[in-house]
């Protein structure tokens, strides 16, 4: 059954499961998630940049995940991140809170413990920090846009600013070479992606994970992510991804790579052909447990229709166009995005009617 346009129920329903695997590919059944070396998408290597990507179809096929290595990321900028990271959710709460998300009223901030839940009954036991583009004189925010606008910086770490936003900006470029690779992989130009991320709300999220001794606090329970792709550096295990038999495997570190995993808007965008798999977070390491997750976002206007690589007479679109913007704006399950609806202030109602919620269907 479709819902209407814009779900208010959406905030009280888990962000649950689709796994279409209609289109007929051979899937493989994996234990583990494949690394792959991007070294070609740094270089611009042509016949190099096609054999990864094929790769990376095949990984996205089989079950959405895979590590990159060799990416072009320094050491340094990862680790700069990670500190300032460690260093913010170490300040006193009251501090923390004087960057609440919740009184910020737009995507960047401070999200404290027991803002998130993927399940409405279970809150997640993490907190966060959100990071997007820098976009203080931004039109589409003046006129009341919440994914975009400025950041907000805690004024008490001298080098948050400094090094979180480099390191923003260095994973935003490897998605872009991700987005290539996607593209030659779908059998698409190398630059098809390009024009729909020319001011895309990516979001890097800086998250802690205090330890637990249960199994059954979740740090992030089982969801899928819902813009195209997310790239995440961890600093210990926790993290566990859904194969297809549904066990559930582990995607521990692995020093010199990133996690990289498709979201709903890819699963969209080909027709069911990449998945974007189920993934929770339980954090029984006996550490605190760090992670920095980029959610590459498109622009807000993009409008995710099926790849005309991705669709055949026997295999028709399985899903409407989808606003991408509009999407992202329902999917976010923090308390302050249904205040912006109290408020009225989520754009146009028509284009509202054209976001499908095929979720439940
Ligand atoms: C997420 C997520 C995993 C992690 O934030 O969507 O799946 O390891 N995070 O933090
Ligand atoms: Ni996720």
């Amino acid at each position: 059954m479709k819902r209407p346009g814009y779900d208010k129920d959406a905030k009280t329903r888990p962000r649950d499961i689709v796994r279409r695997h209609d289109l007929s590919v051979e899937r493989a059944d994996l234990n583990s998630i494949p690394v792959i070396d991007v070294a070609a998408s740094v270089s611009g290597d042509a016949a190099g940049m096609h054999a990864t990507a094929e790769a990376i179809r095949k990984a996205c096929i089989d079950i959405g995940f895979f590590y990159v290595m060799k990416h072009g990321i320094a050491t340094d900028v990862i680790e700069g991140a990670y500190k300032q990271a460690e260093r913010f959710f170490d300040l006193p709460e009251e501090t923390k809170l004087r960057y609440d998300i919740n009184k910020i009223k737009r995507h960047r901030g401070y999200v404290p413990i027991g803002s998130l839940s993927a399940d409405p009954k279970i809150m997640d036991l993490q907190e966060g920090f959100e990071i997007g583009l820098e976009l203080p004189d931004d039109p589409d925010y003046l006129a009341g846009n919440p994914l975009y606008g400025p950041n907000v910086w805690p004024d008490e770490l001298p080098e948050f600013r400094r090094d979180a936003y480099r390191y923003f900006k260095e994973i935003l470029a490897l998605g872009h070479r991700l987005f290539e690779l996607f593209a030659l992989g779908l059998g698409m130009p190398k630059d098809y992606f390009e024009p729909f991320i020319t001011k895309p709300m990516a979001q890097l999220r800086l998250i802690h994970y205090p330890s637990t001794k249960s199994e059954e606090a979740m740090g992030i329970g089982p969801h899928t992510d819902y813009e195209p792709f997310t790239i995440l550096w961890q600093n210990a295990a926790g993290l566990q991804v859904q194969n297809r038999r549904g066990q559930w495997i582990e995607a521990p570190p692995i020093p010199g790579t990133f996690v990289v995993n498709i979201g709903d808007m890819l699963q969209r965008w080909t027709n069911d052909l990449f998945v974007s798999t189920p993934h929770r977070v339980i954090n029984t390491s006996g550490q605190r447990r760090y992670s920095l997750a980029m959610f590459l976002g498109t622009n807000h206007d993009c409008v995710v229709e099926c790849l005309e690589t991705c669709t055949s007479p026997d295999h028709p679109p399985n899903y409407p166009p989808t606003h991408a913007g509009l999407w992202t704006e329902n999917m976010h399950t923090f308390a302050y995005a249904y205040r912006w609806d109290e408020r009225g202030t989520l754009s146009d109602p028509e284009l509202r009617d054209r976001i499908d919620d095929t979720r439940d269907s």
